[in-house]
């Protein structure tokens, strides 16, 4: 465990990372990339979709999930591999309190089986906490079932209060206001991203016409 030292924020506010995202780069997604979304959500397993849903989603409640995502309102953050599979995505939804805005958001995050252990999780947490904070929000929330030892470990580990009630636990994290370093480092993380998936989009499509041409090649060769 983890012991506490005069620097570190009070239960429940962020612990910021010191750099986050230097590697794997994650972009915004929008809704041209509703299937790859729809593609890695149904890849899940039945015990994955359980504990990202929190109930035995089906097809069916996968594909209404990924039509229903408020592209432009909430933020969908993604990370591709090099063939351009997504691989790891995070949903973070404002809640909308009558009366009061939007100072809270709700996050939720799946990572390819595959691809587990190698920080997507809480890179992708850290990518949404800066997104969350540089556009107001005070109060990120994550629900997550008990047994969910992962989830639990990254919210802990990012400062959250974790609160565990009939083998449910409710996570939250109160975020500092934005300052110049944080709308400095999404914008940086932005384009980096954008720059990163033109260039693995480019270079699947250098791979395709080379296969293609390869081909076309040998079969003129083999007349
Ligand atoms: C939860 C999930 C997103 C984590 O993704 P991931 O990319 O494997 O996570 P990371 O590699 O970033 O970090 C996992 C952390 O949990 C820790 N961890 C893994 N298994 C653990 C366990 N059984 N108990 C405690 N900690 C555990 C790892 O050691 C790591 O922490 P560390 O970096 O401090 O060592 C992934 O398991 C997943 O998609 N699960 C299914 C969907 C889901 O549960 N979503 C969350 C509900 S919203």
């Amino acid at each position: 465990m983890l012991s506490a030292t005069a620097s570190d924020p009070p239960p429940g506010s962020a612990r910021l990372p010191a750099q986050a995202a230097a590697r794997a780069p994650i972009r915004t997604l929008g809704p041209d990339d509703r299937p790859a979304i729809l593609q890695h959500l149904l890849a899940l397993g039945e015990r994955d979709r359980y504990l990202r849903f929190g109930f035995a989603a089906q097809d069916e409640h996968i594909r209404r999930y990924v039509e229903g995502l408020r592209f432009g309102l909430d933020e969908v953050f993604g990370i591709f591999n090099r063939r351009l599979q997504l691989i790891a995505m995070a949903h973070l939804a404002y809640m909308v309190r009558p009366g009061q805005g939007s100072d809270a958001a709700e996050f939720g995050v799946s990572v390819s089986a595959h691809a587990r252990g190698r920080g997507y999780g809480q890179r992708l947490f850290a990518r949404a906490l800066l997104h969350a904070r540089n556009h107001g929000v005070r109060w990120l929330y994550i629900h997550a079932l008990s047994e969910n030892a992962p989830m639990l470990h990254i919210a802990r580990k990012a400062g959250a209060l974790v609160v565990q009630q009939a083998g449910e636990s409710e996570c939250h994290l109160e975020l500092p206001p934005a300052d110049f370093d944080s709308q400095w480092s999404e914008l940086l993380q932005e384009e980096l991203a954008r720059v990163d998936y033109r260039f693995k989009a480019l270079r699947a499509w250098g791979w395709r016409w080379g296969r293609r041409l390869l081909g076309w090649l040998g079969a003129r060769l083999g007349r």
